[in-house]
C-alpha cells in the first residue's frame, strides 16, 4: 500500500473493551479499520456503534475464533494487505488459586492469548507491509507476582518474552506490546458482578494515580505504537503506576 493510501489496521478482539476504544480512535484519524469477534452479532453491534460514532469513519468486519486455528488463517490469508496489525483478543479467564486451577483452564487461556495470537500474526505475516506494526496487549500480571494470577501470568509473560524476539526477527517491521492495569471493561462485568464498584474503589486507591483504567488509556497507547516509526520491542505499561508495586 502507498504511503497515500489511507493505512489499513487490523484488530484482532475489537467488538468492546480496548479493542473497541482503539477502532473508534483509529477510525477518527482516517485508517481503514477492520474488527474481528467470533459472533455475527457482536460484530454487527459493534460495526453498528463505531459508524453512529464516527460516521465518517472506514469499518469492516471478520468473525473468528483465535483458538480455531485452520478457520483463522483461512480468513486472514484471504484478507490481503495490512499495515497495522493490534491483537486486543481476551484469554479465557485464567485467574484463581494456583491449587483449585486445572490444567485445562491454563491451556485454553495459552491456546487463545498467546498461540492463538502468533497464529494470528504467522497468518498475516505474508500481507504486512514492510513499514507495518504489530501490537500485543497484553496485561500487568505478567509481572505483577499476584497470587491467584499465575495461569494470566503465564499467557502475559510469554507474550513479552515473544514481543522481544518477534521485533528482531520480524524487522523492519515493528513489534511491541501494551500492558494495561485493571481497565474498566465488560470483561468485568460478570467477573466482579455487584462488588465491581466497590472493588474498583479500594483497587484505585492504592493505585498511584488513583483510579482504575478506562479503555481510552491503553487504547491511545496503542495508537503511540502504531504512530511512532521509531518504536519496536518496547512494553508500554498503562496501569496507574500498578507496576510501580
Ligand atoms: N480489562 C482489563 O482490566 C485488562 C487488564 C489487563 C489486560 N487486559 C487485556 O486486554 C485485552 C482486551 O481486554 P478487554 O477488557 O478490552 O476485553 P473485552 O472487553 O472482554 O473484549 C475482548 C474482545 O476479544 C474478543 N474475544 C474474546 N475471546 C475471543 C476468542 N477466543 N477469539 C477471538 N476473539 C475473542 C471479544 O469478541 P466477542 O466477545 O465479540 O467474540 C472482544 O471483542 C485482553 O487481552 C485482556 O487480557 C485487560
Amino acid at each position: 500500500m502507498s504511503d497515500s493510501q489511507p493505512p489499513r489496521s487490523l484488530i484482532i478482539g475489537a467488538t468492546k473493551g480496548i479493542g473497541f476504544a482503539l477502532a473508534e480512535r483509529l477510525g477518527a484519524s482516517e485508517h481503514k479499520v477492520a474488527l474481528t469477534g467470533r459472533s455475527k452479532e457482536s460484530v454487527d453491534t459493534a460495526l453498528n456503534r463505531l459508524r453512529e460514532l464516527q460516521p465518517s469513519g472506514s469499518f469492516d468486519g471478520l468473525i473468528l475464533d483465535l483458538k480455531d486455528y485452520s478457520t483463522t488463517r483461512n480468513i486472514l490469508t484471504n484478507f490481503g494487505q495490512v499495515d497495522h496489525l493490534v491483537l486486543c483478543g481476551s484469554s479465557d479467564a485464567a485467574w484463581g488459586p494456583f491449587n483449585a486451577m486445572t490444567m485445562e483452564t491454563i491451556e485454553q487461556a495459552l491456546k487463545t492469548k498467546l498461540v492463538g495470537f502468533l497464529n494470528v500474526v504467522q497468518a498475516v505475516m505474508p500481507h504486512l507491509a514492510d513499514h507495518g506494526s504489530i501490537t500485543f496487549v497484553g496485561g500487568t500480571a505478567a509481572r505483577a507476582s499476584m497470587p491467584g494470577s499465575v495461569g494470566i501470568a503465564a499467557v502475559n509473560g510469554a507474550l513479552e518474552s515473544a514481543t522481544r524476539s518477534l521485533a528482531r526477527e520480524l524487522a523492519p517491521r515493528r513489534v511491541n506490546l501494551v500492558s494495561p492495569g485493571l481497565t474498566d471493561t465488560e470483561a468485568w462485568d460478570q467477573i466482579l458482578a455487584a462488588n465491581k464498584t466497590e472493588l474498583y474503589t479500594s483497587f484505585a486507591a492504592k493505585l498511584p494515580l488513583k483510579r482504575v483504567g478506562c479503555p481510552g488509556d491503553s487504547a491511545g497507547a496503542i495508537a503511540f505504537m502504531i504512530a511512532n516509526s521509531y518504536v519496536t520491542g518496547s512494553i508500554l505499561d498503562v496501569d496507574g503506576g500498578w507496576h510501580l508495586g
